[in-house]
C-alpha cells in the first residue's frame, strides 16, 4: 500500500495524533535479508509518519526456543539488529513483549472469543506440527491469539509484515470482529502493510528465506559468510551451460538485484543474452549486499559492545507503553464484566 504524507499542521492547531502501527518480530537469531526486505524496511520508513511500536516477541519465541540463555542473547541481538538497520528510539517505540505482561492477560480474554477450530486450521500451526512433532505445545496453538493481543492492546490499525503473516493477520481481524460483536466496538481491525518484496526466497530458490530452513543471507554477519551464502544460491535451473540464455524472472539472484542498485534491467539483459554468467551476477549481488549493509554492520557491532545502551532503550520503550496498555486493559475488563 502507498503511504501518503499528512498535510502540514497549522501553527495554532494541536498536532493531530498520528495513526498507530505495530509489528512484532521473533528473537530467532541474526536478522536475515528476508526480514529486512519483507518487513524491516517498512518499519524504518513508517516510523517517520506513524506512531510506530515495534516489539521483540520473546513470549512467542518460547514456543520453539527453550534455552533461557539463548533466548536472552537473541532478544538483545534482535534489538541491536533493528536499531542498526535504522529504527530510531526517538521516532518509534521498541520494546520486549514480556516486559509488558498485559499482553498475556489480554490474550486470555481474547481466547474466550476465539473458536479452537480457527486456531487448528492456521497454516503455521500445521507447519509446526510437521517440523517439531515432539513439541506440539499449547503455545503453538494459541500463538495467533497472543499476536492479536499484541496488536490490539495498542489499538494499532496497520501492521507491517511479510506475506507469511497474512493468515495470522486475517485471524487477528476475525478475533477483533468476534470481540467487537460480543462486547461492543472496542478495537480497530488491523490491516497488513507489505513491502514490494513480501516473500523473499532463500538461497535454495524454492522455500521462503527462514532461519529454520537454513537458507538465509545473514546481512549483519561476516562479509565472508554473506559471500558464501550468496555464491551458494540456486539460480535458473534450466540454464546449464554458460552460453545458455538465462530467465531473470525465475532467477532468485536476478530478483534480488532489484533491491540493490538501479541497473537491474541491464543485469537482467546480460543474463537473457548470456552476456554474463550466473557466477558474475552472484558475485556482484554479494558485493552489493555487503556494501549496502556495511554501516549497519558497524553500528550493530558498536551496540553489541554496549549492551547497557540496548537494555536502556528497551526498558524505556516498555515504560512508555505502560499507560496505553493499562488503559486498554481497564476498558476491556470493564466491557467483559470483570470490573
Ligand atoms: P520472523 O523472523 O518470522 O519473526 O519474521 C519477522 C518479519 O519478517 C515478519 O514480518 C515476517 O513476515 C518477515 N519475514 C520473515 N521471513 C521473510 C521472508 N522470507 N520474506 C519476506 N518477509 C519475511
Ligand atoms: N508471528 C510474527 C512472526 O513470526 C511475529 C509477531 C508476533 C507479530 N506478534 C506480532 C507480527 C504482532 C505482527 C504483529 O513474524
Amino acid at each position: 500500500m502507498t503511504v501518503e504524507l499528512a498535510p502540514a499542521p497549522s501553527p495554532t492547531a494541536a498536532p493531530a495524533p498520528r495513526p498507530r502501527i505495530f509489528s512484532g518480530i521473533q528473537p530467532s537469531g541474526l536478522v536475515h535479508l528476508g526480514n529486512d526486505l519483507g518487513a524491516i524496511r517498512n518499519y524504518v520508513m513508517l516510523q517517520f509518519e506513524y506512531e510506530a511500536i515495534y516489539c521483540i516477541v520473546d513470549y512467542h519465541a518460547l514456543t520453539s526456543t527453550h534455552d533461557a540463555d539463548v533466548l536472552r542473547s537473541r532478544t538483545r541481538e534482535m534489538a541491536a539488529g533493528l536499531l542498526a538497520l535504522g529504527l530510531d528510539p526517538e521516532r518509534c517505540t521498541l520494546f520486549v513483549q514480556s516486559h509488558r505482561p498485559e499482553h498475556t492477560e489480554l490474550m486470555w480474554l481474547l481466547s474466550t472469543v476465539t473458536p479452537v477450530s480457527w486456531l487448528e486450521r492456521t497454516p503455521t500451526y500445521k507447519d509446526k506440527i510437521a517440523t517439531q512433532p515432539d513439541d506440539v505445545n499449547h503455545g503453538l496453538l494459541t500463538y495467533p491469539v497472543l499476536q492479536a493481543a499484541d496488536i490490539v492492546i495498542y489499538k494499532a490499525s496497520l501492521v507491517p509484515v511479510g506475506k507469511d503473516q497474512a493468515a495470522h493477520l486475517e485471524l487477528s481481524r476475525e478475533i477483533v470482529r468476534a470481540f467487537n460483536n460480543r462486547y461492543g466496538d472496542t478495537f480497530p481491525e488491523p490491516q497488513a502493510v507489505y513491502t514490494p518484496a513480501p516473500v523473499v526466497l532463500g538461497t535454495d530458490g524454492v522455500k521462503k528465506m527462514s532461519k529454520s530452513v537454513g537458507n538465509t543471507i545473514d546481512i549483519l554477519g561476516d562479509p565472508d559468510v554473506i559471500r558464501k551464502q550468496v555464491m551458494s544460491m540456486v539460480t535458473d535451473t534450466k540454464r546449464i551451460l554458460r552460453t545458455d540464455p538465462g530467465r531473470p524472472e525465475v532467477c532468485n539472484v536476478c530478483q534480488l538485484h532489484r533491491f540493490f542498485g538501479d541497473d537491474y534491467e541491464d543485469i537482467w539483459d546480460g543474463e537473457r543474452t548470456a552476456r554474463t554468467g550466473c557466477v558474475d551476477t552472484k558475485k556482484l549481488l554479494a558485493q552489493r549486499i555487503i556494501d549496502h549493509y556495511a554501516p549497519a554492520r558497524e553500528r550493530y557491532a558498536e551496540l553489541m559492545a554496549n549492551p547497557a545502551e540496548i537494555d536502556g532503550i528497551l526498558e524505556a520503550g516498555a515504560d512508555r507503553l505502560k499507560p496505553k496498555a493499562q488503559a486498554t486493559m481497564d476498558e476491556v475488563r470493564h466491557r467483559m464484566g470483570l470490573r
